[in-house]
């Protein structure tokens, strides 16, 4: 841990007023959390000629014209082999979060990011209501992190908990549940059952639902084979790792396979059909940030540029780079209803550059760039597979703009939410919602699949057993929480 420029950090991110945010940590567990110093101040273009507009930051009026003529444009690849935090570059935004998040060296995955194990499973039946479980779970996870103390103990652990995890195995069993009745309508007896799991955490699915499969159907879990496809190392170890933990799991070991890559590094075929789960996965997908001349309606790309101090400032630029030209293009041929603008409805749009609005700009709206390349991926190297993600629709505590990301540190087991994407980088966790109705038909234009949106409830009662889940006054806390979630499925 660089502990000098992380005390610094956390003594300013300290300084100021507390505010609440509960992603990620269970309700009941969630404590006291930070607004960051950093403000965003309203961008000054130059010239209406200027291609590149740029964002002063509150503590930094600095002109950063020179600086961004001279410095290269990087992408999170190149800076892969990289073990200092890039300075004198500028990177498009999709490029910063992914780099932030997934640098091998300095990557928030690659080093503090911990996923809540509860241990035994917990058993509903004995417990009372909803608030009995929040404690309950409370108390698990303080002893969970008590216990990694222990044996190494860490201010800056980034311990998050995911439905997988809470309410394990049932969870794992209801997905499994959906993939073995959908497996016997249309692929049995002629073809095996694959699964890839892209972003496995702990690997508790995988395990969840191999013992199922086992459990109640021993001829299809003869034809099984479960793939992982994991980018961090030390998670996929970790998966291993609890693959071989028991006499139990180890039984599944010639079904597995971890494969310890990107998915966008994937460059296999697939011909067989397939099952393709995405839990969780989506939100921490490198998204563009656009935003919009409130005159003349055109988008602008946003990017940072790193001065030679390692300060961010933000920057606009006038020219779209493919990709994201791309995502606003097959959104606006492939909607099948309006969908949201920063720009509001059309109606009130001239009014936003009239006094006393008089906003040059809209607020940026994050795009999901990456999760288009996704999709990509399934369509060149997987024609046959049918998708399962779950994700989150909508996320409390935001940074500013639409469908824009939660960035969260966790220090000394309190939770701290920022106001930008554009910090220190490994430290901060950068998830984003999805808009399912959106990503749903960017799905269907690019794969040609048909598909189904459900809200985690509706999945939930139609494939748990939702006694396992309930309380002793019959609450249930699997269907009712996780109201911001949705799930994607191919049919
Ligand atoms: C929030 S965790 C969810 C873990 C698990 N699915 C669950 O629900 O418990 C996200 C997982 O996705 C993995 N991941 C993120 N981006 C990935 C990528 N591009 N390719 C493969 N795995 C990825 C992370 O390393 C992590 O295992």
């Amino acid at each position: 841990m660089d502990s000098p420029v992380l005390n610094q950090m956390f003594r300013q991110l300290f300084r100021h007023p507390a505010c609440q945010s509960l992603r990620r940590s269970p309700p009941s567990l969630s404590r006291q959390t930070r607004t960051f110093l950093t403000r965003r101040t309203p961008a000054k273009p130059k010239s209406q000629d200027d291609a590149m507009l740029w964002t002063k930051r509150g503590d930094y009026p600095k002109n950063i014209e020179e600086e961004y003529k001279l410095y290269p444009t990087v992408t999170a690849k190149e800076l892969q082999n990289r073990r200092e935090r890039p300075r004198q570059v500028k990177m498009l935004t999709r490029e910063f979060t992914d780099d932030s998040l997934y640098n091998p060296h300095y990557g928030y995955f690659s080093k503090h990011a911990t996923i809540f194990h509860p241990g035994e499973p917990f058993d509903f039946s004995r417990i009372e209501d909803e608030p009995a479980f929040h404690r309950l779970l409370g108390q698990r996870y303080t002893e969970f992190e008590d216990l990694l103390d222990e044996v190494k103990p860490d201010v800056a652990r980034q311990l998050w908990h995911t439905l997988t995890e809470i309410f394990r195995p049932y969870y794992g069993e209801t997905i499994a549940r959906y993939l073995v009745s959908n497996y016997k309508l249309t692929l049995y007896p002629y073809h095996d059952l694959i699964i890839y799991e892209m972003g496995a955490g702990n690997g508790t699915m995988m395990l969840n639902i191999l013992d199922f499969i086992r459990d109640t159907d021993y001829e299809v879990y003869q034809r099984t084979k479960y793939k992982i496809i994991e980018i961090s190392p030390a998670l996929a170890d970790l998966q291993m790792k609890n693959l071989l933990d028991t006499l139990n799991s180890k039984g599944h070991r010639d079904r597995v396979e971890i494969i310890n890559r990107s998915i966008f590094e994937w460059d296999t075929y697939v011909h067989s059909p397939c099952f393709f789960l995405a839990l969780e996965v989506f939100d921490n997908f490198g998204h563009d940030s656009i935003r919009y001349d409130t005159k003349t309606e055109l988008p602008q790309q946003g990017g940072v540029l790193i001065d030679a101090d390692g300060e961010f400032h933000e920057f606009y630029h006038t020219q779209l780079d493919p990709v994201a030209a791309r995502f606003l293009r097959v959104r606006q041929a492939a909607a099948r209803r309006p969908y949201p603008s920063p720009l509001g409805p059309r109606l009130l749009r001239g009014l936003r550059s009239m006094p006393p609005f008089g906003n040059d700009y809209t607020l940026p709206e994050y795009i999901p760039t990456r999760l288009m390349q996704f999709f990509d991926v399934l369509n060149q190297y997987f024609p046959a597979h049918r998708l399962l993600a779950s994700d989150f629709s909508s996320l409390p505590d935001a940074v500013p703009g639409l469908n824009a990301p939660v960035v969260q540190t966790r220090y000394q087991r309190q939770t701290i939410p920022v106001s930008t994407p554009f910090v220190h980088q490994g430290y901060f966790d950068i998830f984003y919602p999805t808009d399912f109705n959106v990503v749903e038909d960017v799905y269907r234009a690019v794969t040609g699949k048909l598909t189904q949106v459900a809200t985690h409830e509706e999945f939930m009662n139609r494939w748990a057993y939702i006694e396992d889940t309930e309380t002793r006054n019959g609450e249930n806390p699997m269907l009712t929480w996780y109201k911001n979630t949705s799930m994607l499925m191919t049919v």
